[in-house]
């Protein structure tokens, strides 16, 4: 690792995204991990990653990882579907050593409960393209016979940004990429992009408005978490402490856009510092 200070288990956590879509992992992580400390990094000056090219968002990630270790990260949560696909491999090279945990569209748990056999996921265009997504697919249709109805959602990530969870322009974005899903039999919906669970309850009033039966909703923030933790524990770098853990934020767009999305959407005070990368 390129951080020349001895990496110990009191060393906080690196978590981030391409903007505030990472919270909705962080939460998970606050709520099962309450003494480990943690650093946040939203992206948000470059975002949205969705339908960026490949190479832009790996060095995003690798200029991201380097940024984080030199503040004596122990461990790195790539909390963005979309930079997962795009780079997690890299960064995994760069730093052989190092914990990293990704978050990938829950294909797997919903091939476990849909009844339909049809499973929609809800991504960015960038993630629904990668490899890594459609081998994963493949896989699992053949070994499921669940058909996964790929919806990528350009924009959606962007209304999130800007707090936009429930206005006119958020619904009907949401009614064009929901409704067709469940008209096609989707009875699962997967949110593939760390940015929609802040949008399930509208999702949630769209499938009242719309479908038959029941609709379950699959996020990956507590098994993103669990897989955290486990990582730790091979790595004996849990915290040992029993005080809280200290939380520490970091943006590439604007400080106090970030303290409110804290705020608003996690009730968090965190120290937010613009960040130099
Ligand atoms: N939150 C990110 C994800 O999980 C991507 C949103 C974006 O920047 O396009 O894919």
């Amino acid at each position: 690792m390129s951080n020349a200070t001895p990496i110990g288990n009191e060393n906080p956590i690196g978590v981030f995204d391409s903007g505030i879509g990472g919270l909705s992992v962080l939460r998970h992580i606050c709520q099962t991990l309450p003494h480990e400390s943690l650093l946040y990094f939203a992206d948000s000056g470059f975002a949205p990653y969705g339908g960026k090219p490949e190479e832009v968002i790996v060095a995003r990630t690798l200029a991201i990882a380097e940024f984080l270790l030199k503040q004596h990260a122990k461990a790195l949560v790539v909390a963005c579907n979309t930079a997962t696909a795009a780079s997690i491999a890299a960064v995994r090279a760069r730093y052989p050593e190092l914990p990293v945990v990704g978050v990938e569209p829950g294909l797997k748990p919903a091939a476990a409960v849909t009844k339909s056999k049809v499973v929609g996921v809800l991504a960015t265009e960038r993630t629904l393209a990668s490899n890594k997504f459609n081998s994963l697919r493949q896989q699992l249709s053949a070994a499921t016979q669940v058909t996964f109805l790929p919806q990528a959602c350009v924009g959606l990530a962007d209304q999130v940004e800007k707090g936009e969870l429930q206005t006119p322009a958020t619904i009907a974005l949401l009614q064009r990429y929901v409704t067709p899903l469940l008209q096609e039999g989707a009875d699962t919906l997967v949110l593939g992009c760390t940015h929609y669970p802040f949008v399930q309850s509208t999702i949630e009033q769209i499938i009242e408005q719309t479908s038959g039966g029941p609709v379950t909703i699959i996020d990956t923030g507590e098994a993103v978490t669990r897989q955290l933790a486990r990582l730790l524990q091979q790595h004996a770098l849990q915290c040992e402490g029993n005080q809280a853990g200290t939380l520490r934020a970091f943006t590439t767009g604007e400080a106090p856009a970030l303290s409110s999305a804290f705020v608003t959407l996690l009730n968090l005070h965190p120290e937010v510092q613009k960040a130099p990368v």
